[in-house]
């Protein structure tokens, strides 16, 4: 333990879970570590759920992004939280928001940092942040996310810190914690390459707020293996057959641009393809770094992966996490303010991809919402990467629900990713560069390479007639939702004679 907590003032907080729990009083405001269930904090918040159950009590949860360890299902199912933000993907908990049972705030994942240094949010009273050691000089090392941590720390009364056994040390090193200082009183960024260390090795840390260490021994919850299917394999090829014609046109280098992708069998699907690309030297500069990052490092073909946090699978955790040596100068984990951030991505040039739920045919992109109401997980970091990359690329499955579902439709139910974000549609069917079109341009093109053949003369009879009406950018306002309608009514967004068919 000495050699985890070298300041021996420290060693004398350490306390069980129950204890640490036993200091968060209803109304509190928790800033929790973890992002995409990597590095949460898990004992102190398990050890609270089972309190506030028996206590009747409520609090605020604040996170990098969603949790492990079934921490979000469990918190939700006993109803302990007043309001969550600033992303989640949990299915109960996505149940208990739609019901109306808790708040939950769909945050950029860029802005929730900000949003806490400028004191918007309610205060945060305890910081609860996993770590694998506390250096003489006041730094934790945190484990395998960094989310929103240091802000975190930075700014809450009190912080509860959970050593984690069972992830391994050597992940000290592998972090660059960067401040960026109050709005106002900002250098710019001094991040120009995406290997670029700007910071330091740890979160900065007043020892004196430190008021409980708590030992864990748990891994991280793994990921879920996700290999491609026929048609994220086909939108994997028709995004990199897009990827190789920018390149034959002088637009992107051998090497392209760095990439960032969401986590998910789609972006899986993409990296894996470019294994077998002849691109070579690639970089990554994305939120999640997943199994196919490392399958890319491992073969060779990317060069340098900068990420938020290292979602793995349970095969590709035991491998990987053996011998984080070996990629020890190939990577490194910032915060996700830094990951997110709209001056690096610009500058940086990135190929963003991320998901879309369903995509109008002016290319309008909804991540979120099914049928405008119902939130799925929330809009994570694809908005801080779509309004800054490059290439502002959305991918989705041309139906859902066995076809009774068209993504690509009149108009969109809920907007996260507004037409002018939005460079490239992928669909299994093709893919739709929308750049330097004005909205009519891209109708024809939306539909004949991204929508689903059997919703595709629907799609042109409401654009035909709404282009009677005129307008830049037509609608017939009294039907842009009714392929929504239809849907809730009759279970399928296809025409009546067009089902009977
Ligand atoms: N309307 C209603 N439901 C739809 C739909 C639509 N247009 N399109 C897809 N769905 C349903 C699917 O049927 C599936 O339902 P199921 O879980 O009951 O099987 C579910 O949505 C997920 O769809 P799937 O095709 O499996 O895609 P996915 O797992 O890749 O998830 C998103 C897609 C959009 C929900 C997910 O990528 C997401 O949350 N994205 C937003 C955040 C983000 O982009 N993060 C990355 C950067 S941080």
């Amino acid at each position: 333990m000495q050699s985890l907590i070298k300041n021996q003032r420290l060693q004398e907080r350490m306390v069980s879970e129950e204890t640490a729990a036993s200091w968060i009083k209803d109304g509190m405001t928790l800033g929790l570590s973890g992002f995409t269930r990597a590095g949460d904090a898990k004992a102190v918040p398990s050890a609270f759920v089972d309190k506030a159950k028996k206590d009747n009590m409520k609090v605020n949860v604040f996170t990098g992004a969603s949790l492990g360890s079934d921490i979000d299902r469990l918190m939700a199912e006993a109803g302990i939280i007043h309001k969550r933000l600033p992303f989640q993907a949990d299915g109960v908990m996505r149940k208990k928001i739609n019901e109306g049972d808790m708040y939950f705030i769909d945050q950029h994942l860029s802005h929730t940092a900000e949003m806490v240094r400028n004191d918007v949010l309610h205060p945060i009273d305890f910081a609860i942040v996993e770590a694998v050691s506390i250096t003489e000089e006041g730094y934790i090392i945190p484990s395998t996310s960094v989310g929103n941590s240091s802000v975190f720390v930075e700014k809450a009364e009190a912080v509860i810190v959970e050593l984690n056994l069972a992830q391994p040390q050597a992940f000290e090193g592998l972090h660059d914690i960067y401040e960026v200082n109050k709005q106002g009183k900002r250098q710019p960024i001094p991040l120009i390459n995406v290997d670029d260390r700007i910071g330091s090795v740890g979160i900065p840390v007043d020892t004196a707020k430190i008021k409980g260490i708590v030992v864990t021994n748990q891994a991280d919850s793994p990921s879920p293996i996700t290999p491609p299917d026929e048609e994220t394999a086909m939108m994997a090829n028709h995004l990199i057959d897009f990827l190789k014609k920018e390149n034959e046109l002088g637009r992107l280098p051998n090497n392209l641009a760095p990439l960032q992708s969401g986590i998910g069998t789609v972006a899986n699907a993409v990296f894996h393809g470019l294994l077998d690309s002849d691109f070579t030297d690639l970089e990554v500069y994305s939120e999640v770094l997943q199994d196919a990052v490392f399958d890319l490092l491992d073969a060779g073909k990317v060069r340098f992966a900068s990420g938020c946090s290292i979602t793995l699978s349970e095969s590709k955790l035991k491998e990987v996490f053996s011998n984080l040596d070996r990629y020890r100068d190939q990577l490194v984990l910032r915060p996700q303010e830094i990951s997110n951030h709209p001056e690096v991505i610009r500058r940086l040039g990135l190929i963003s991809i991320n998901t879309a739920l369903e995509a109008d045919i002016y290319g309008n992109v909804n991540s979120t919402h099914v049928q405008g109401t119902k939130v799925m997980n929330g809009i994570g970091g694809s908005g801080d990467f779509a309004r800054n990359a490059r290439l502002a690329i959305f991918v989705t499955k041309s139906i859902a629900k066995n076809g009774d579902i068209s993504s690509i439709v009149p108009f969109v139910s809920h907007v996260d990713h507004t037409e002018h974000d939005v460079d490239v549609l992928v669909t299994e069917h093709g893919y739709a560069d929308l750049r330097g079109l004005a909205p009519k341009e891209r109708v024809p093109l939306i539909i004949e390479h991204c929508a689903h053949p059997i919703y595709r003369d629907q799609l042109y009879a409401y654009f035909n007639e709404a282009c009677e009406r005129g307008g830049q950018t037509p609608h017939i306002m009294e039907k842009a939702l009714s392929w929504h309608t239809n849907f809730s009514e009759n279970k399928t967004m296809r025409e009546r004679a067009l089902q009977r068919s």
